[in-house]
């Protein structure tokens, strides 16, 4: 394990614009004098910055940096430098349209707004080179340097010429002949054989393997961009790590890849913790997250980038987090293995579209209000954790697979993936299934690694482990299969669902039953036909091996034909009742299951406790934890570190050896 920001301490910062405010004297001493108070370490500047930093084409102004940065160092201080390409300056982008966004319907976006650049865009990936060159070999060895956090969010997509010409080309160099890109699309259907490479569209929805390509290129522009801009901060200033901020859960990106172009993992949650009643399945899902994390860093340290004080501005309905939930999600984060926790925004803007969002300092600038008390109690209790300080989580025995090819395949994929609840809020029938699956182990207090099927040492990140969760895992490349059996055969218990290997790397149907790819001869079972269920409509299920006598599932299932498997659980009403939706069987020395459904959470978390009894698994807290109550472990010089967090609000009892410890609403527990 490495510790990539060699801090000896956990960061507490911010996102930090006193470039906005003209950089006063007297908001910059302000500012200074309430983040000693708050417990800040570390502030990120400059990220939405280039027209300051290039006032005009090639004339650089960077004394207003030196001076920042001078006034940091010296008051202890540290800083992460943001690359300043998440918003090109207006007069580039009026002199070179080429470098805005064209938008599905083939129009130029106006010059303005942010996150839209062209990510094919030769022109600005030079003028972003240059700058960040000129970046590089002046701040290298500057003392207050410790990250350098490239760009903002990168996102998006693209309908320019260049994108669509780029698209074809490499489509041209995978395919190398129409005919092999034709059977791979399967674009016979409707007629959709291209008979030359420039009647290529990405628009056409309804040729689903070209949807899959189409984000698997766009997930290169953005990585070559990404790499563009990291080329020069490390050849001027090698010794600095180098980060970018992503949006877990469900941005349309495949993270996994870009994980391998940087030093440090880093991400931007906004759980959105208001204290109601199923808050805890929110902090489930936020913990998932963070294994993602910790699993992109490879076990590593990561940094929680961006989070909110208090309410974002962003939803319809922006609510305050009750008082101590603010210290619970820092918590959160470190107990999952972060080394930071920062947020946006440092101080509110008097203007823009972010003015009311929430940050440490409102505009009344006061250090005795609720939210800036908050931030201070996390500081401070941040900065009591330096015992875990560049420490890993250590390695689960239940390990999650997690593929954004998956996501892509199985959300173009019509018939299975479920009507938008709104177009700006669709349903993810991949992340449903996921995080289903991941909250019952969360409900059994067993900790969850989250691993990728395509890495290179795939093998190796299943090797020991007890139990692999393969839910969602609807895409099946050659070879995942047999490393997953052979981690089967050599003893793990494999769990999957109606929708584990479904489609090849195209995504075609794999032929010949599914779980594709010889998966259902090992489980003993075959997933014949899939039913979907209305909006509140939900089917009884009973079960043979599990304590509760009325499961419920809800969106979708699969019927099961047992080819030797033992069902595990059946309808009990409807036209399907006695037909299998759930089963086991037993695989060299390990097994597999197989369960067909959206189940309720009753159903995966006393699923996950009978796994957890029978092969008695590893529990942080050892004991069963009450609902909304998680323990996890960090493991620094042999010593462990245990904290419990409760995440409701009511106050929990948790019975560990020895000790019967309560814990208020929000606690934190450590020791
Ligand atoms: C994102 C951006 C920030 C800010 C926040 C608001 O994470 O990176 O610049 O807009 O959202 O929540
Ligand atoms: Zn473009």
């Amino acid at each position: 394990m490495s510790n990539p920001l060699h801090s000896d301490r956990i960061l507490h910062g911010a996102d930090y614009n006193p470039d906005q405010w003209h950089l006063s004297p007297d908001i910059l001493n302000e500012d200074i004098a309430a983040m000693k108070r708050a417990g800040v370490t570390t502030v990120t500047v400059g990220i939405f910055a280039w027209t300051l930093y290039e006032p005009e084409e090639g004339r650089y102004t960077f004394e207003w940096l030196d001076g920042l940065l001078e006034r940091l160092t010296t008051e202890g201080l540290s800083v992460f430098l943001s690359t300043p390409s998440g918003s090109k300056p207006m007069w580039m982008s009026e002199k070179y349209p080429e470098i805005r966004r064209v938008n599905r319907e083939g129009q130029r976006e106006r010059s303005g707004h942010r996150h839209n650049h062209c990510p094919s865009s030769t022109l600005y990936r030079e003028k972003v080179a240059a700058l960040n060159e000129r970046l590089a070999r002046r701040y290298a060895g500057h003392p207050a340097l410790k990250l350098w956090h490239v760009s903002n969010e990168l996102q998006g997509e693209c309908f320019c010429g260049n994108c669509l010409e780029r698209f074809r080309n490499w489509l041209k160099e995978r395919y190398q002949t129409l005919d092999a890109l034709n059977s791979a699309w399967w674009a016979r259907f409707w007629n959709h054989s291209f008979t030359d490479w420039s009647q290529i569209d990405p628009r056409d929805t309804s040729i689903d393997g070209m949807q899959v390509d189409w984000k698997r290129f766009v997930n290169i522009l953005h990585m070559e961009h990404l790499d563009n801009e990291i080329a020069p901060l490390k050849q001027f200033a090698p010794e600095i790590p180098v980060s970018t901020n992503f949006m877990c859960f469900r941005p349309p990106w495949d993270y996994w890849r870009w994980s391998r172009h940087i030093d440090v993992i880093s991400n931007d949650s906004y759980p959105n913790y208001f204290g109601e009643a199923d808050m805890w399945k929110k902090a489930a899902h936020t913990s998932l997250v963070h294994d993602l994390m910790r699993g992109m860093a490879r076990g590593n340290p990561w940094i929680l980038m961006e989070s909110c004080p208090s309410a974002v501005n962003w939803k319809l309905i922006n609510k305050l987090k009750p008082n101590g939930v603010h210290l619970m999600e820092c918590a959160q984060a470190v107990a999952h293995g972060a080394d930071g926790v920062l947020y946006f925004q440092f101080r509110k803007g008097r203007g823009g579209a972010e003015k009311y969002h929430g940050a440490i300092l409102d505009h009344d600038s006061r250090t005795d209000h609720r939210v800036f008390r908050e931030v201070a109690a996390a500081g401070d209790w941040l900065g009591r954790q330096a015992a875990v300080a560049g420490s890993p989580c250590p390695r689960a025995e239940v390990a999650i697979l997690h593929d954004w090819e998956s996501q892509w395949a199985l959300n173009s994929s019509a018939g299975l993936r479920q009507p938008p609840a709104t177009p700006k809020n669709p349903r993810d029938t991949y992340h449903d299934l996921l995080t289903d699956h991941h909250r019952g182990w969360w409900q059994a207090g067993v900790p969850t690694d989250v691993i990728w099927p395509d890495a290179e040492d795939f093998r190796a990140q299943l090797a020991g482990r007890r139990v692999i969760l393969a839910p969602a895992q609807y895409m099946l490349k050659p070879g995942q299969a047999e490393a997953l059996m052979e981690a089967v055969d050599a003893g793990a218990r494999l769990v999957l669902s109606h929708l584990s290997g479904i489609v090849d790397e195209h995504n075609r149907c794999l032929l010949g039953g599914w779980p594709g790819h010889g998966l259902h001869k090992a489980a003993g079972v075959k997933v014949t036909e899939w039913d979907s269920l209305f909006d509140g409509e939900t089917l009884a299920v009973e079960s043979l091996s599990l304590p509760g006598d009325a499961y419920r599932v809800d969106r979708a299932f699969g019927l099961l034909k047992l080819e030797g498997a033992t069902p595990v659980a059946v309808p009990s009403e409807g036209h399907w009742a006695g037909t299998p939706v759930a089963c086991r069987q037993i695989f060299g020395q390990g097994e597999l299951f197989v369960l067909a459904g959206n189940f309720d959470d009753a159903f995966y978390r006393d699923f996950a406790l009978m796994l957890t009894r029978e092969l008695t698994l590893f529990r942080p807290a050892d004991t069963d934890l009450p609902q909304g109550v998680h323990a996890t472990l960090r493991e620094k010089d042999g010593k462990e570190h245990l904290f419990i967090i409760n995440y409701t609000a009511e106050p929990k009892t948790v019975k560990l050896p020895g000790e019967t410890v309560t814990l208020k609403p929000f606690e934190v527990y450590s020791a």
